[in-house]
């Protein structure tokens, strides 16, 4: 399924990815949403759920935020209309949504954030706002009305006093009304509002971008983890300092520019940060291993006998290649195992693929060092087994 529409892929990349937005009408055809508002409602009633309830009193432009979990009774509470139920990371506790998510599978999975499902009534609405990621928003049920506004910067006035980064104005280049099925692209930045015009979920397919500053930081904490106390900056080409000795000269500053240099050109430290960086899992404590670890011979049977593994919608995989080796990372962990041609193979399917079909592995499953890595997956609860 092309959920671009009559645009390729290539073309979606070249023309839109983080450049302009785009509207794609009928992305998802027939479009079943794989929960309803009580589904919604209910996950948002559970403590390890992360879920919001925005408020808005159009009459004096204030809004009011809660934090979930909510209580049955805070959902009788609420107003007729005018506003949203927000709960995150919806894909870590529904497998359809994980499912949903294979679909954005040309933007790497390392770049995913998560799926964020929105409930309104009629006239509910996050207010127009900028976001520093992009975006699919899926229309889920009911309609929407998304008024699509320039690109934002820090600079842009926000509401005073409210709880939420709010635009005190926006500019409107577009306006779609978005029925189930459609969905509307939005780079980073680009300021949108949209208001439900009845009954409405969308899905808010959401990628993530480190900031400049995190990658500065997070590469240089992993470099310096590594470094010894002794490691020290060093002069033994200095010369008589007496004319001037509070100058800091420009030798100085060309020693301390090399130790920099050196250390963050390390292409090598570079791609481990990276894969530990970008796999780190959004709620650390969700994800836990098998409580009792099983042998070969408790799962050996069970190839036969399941359709398929699955990734645990609460493992984020990623992993690199160089000559011989391919690494892998999961949860921020590197994932050992023996590199050998067909564990390589093994170890890039597993990764790149959600579901794999256990007839296609068969033949992985007499190489002793495959059914360590298969184990040790399964062990970690990185992969299960499906029907
Ligand atoms: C919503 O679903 O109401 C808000 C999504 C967004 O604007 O990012
Ligand atoms: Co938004």
């Amino acid at each position: 399924m092309n959920i671009l529409g009559d645009i390729s892929c290539e073309e979606f990349l070249n023309e839109y990815w983080q450049k302009k937005p785009l509207l794609i009408r009928n992305a998802f055809p027939d479009f079943e949403p794989p929960v309803n508002p009580d589904d919604i409602a209910g996950l948002a009633l559970e403590e390890d759920v992360e879920s919001r309830i925005l408020i808005e009193d159009p009459s004096n432009q204030s809004w009011q935020v809660q934090h979930g979990p909510f209580t049955e009774e805070s959902f009788a509470e609420l107003p007729k209309e005018n506003w949203t139920l927000l709960v995150q990371a919806v894909d870590q506790w529904i497998p359809e949504f994980a499912d949903l998510l294979e679909q954005f599978r040309f933007i790497p999975t390392w770049r995913k954030d998560d799926l964020m499902v929105s409930f309104a009534p009629k006239g509910g609405s996050v207010g127009p706002h900028y976001d520093l990621y992009d975006v699919f928003l899926v229309q889920g049920m009911g309609q929407r009305t998304w008024q699509v506004g320039p690109k934002c910067s820090e600079s842009d006035a926000t509401v005073d006093d409210v709880p939420v980064k709010i635009l005190k104005s926006m500019q409107t280049d577009h306006e779609w009304v978005l029925n189930p099925g459609d969905m509307l692209y939005l780079p980073p930045s680009y300021a949108h509002h949209g208001v439900a015009v009845n009954d409405c979920m969308t899905f808010s397919v959401g990628f993530r971008a480190p900031s400049e500053a995190d990658v500065l930081q997070g590469f240089t904490d992993h470099l310096a983890s590594q470094l010894t106390n002794d490691q020290r900056y060093t002069d033994p080409t200095l010369k008589d300092a007496s004319a001037a000795p509070a100058l800091i000269d420009d030798d100085a500053i060309e020693r301390f520019s090399q130790i920099l240099q050196e250390k963050i050109n390390q292409k090598d430290q570079l791609k481990i940060w990276l894969a530990q960086y970008m796999t780190e899992p959004k709620y650390e404590d969700l994800h836990e291993p098998l409580e009792e670890e099983l042998e070969w011979l408790d799962i050996d049977n069970l190839f036969q006998e399941a359709q398929q593994l699955t990734q645990n919608e609460t493992s984020r995989w990623a992993y690199f290649k160089d000559d011989n080796q391919v690494s892998l990372f999961i949860n921020g962990q590197a994932q050992p195992f023996k590199q050998t041609p067909t564990t390589q193979t093994l170890a890039e399917h597993l990764a790149n693929e959600r579901h794999t079909a256990t007839q296609e592995i068969l033949s992985y499953l007499t190489d002793p060092d495959c059914q360590k890595l298969l184990l040790d997956l399964i062990n970690g609860n990185h992969l299960y087994f499906e029907d």
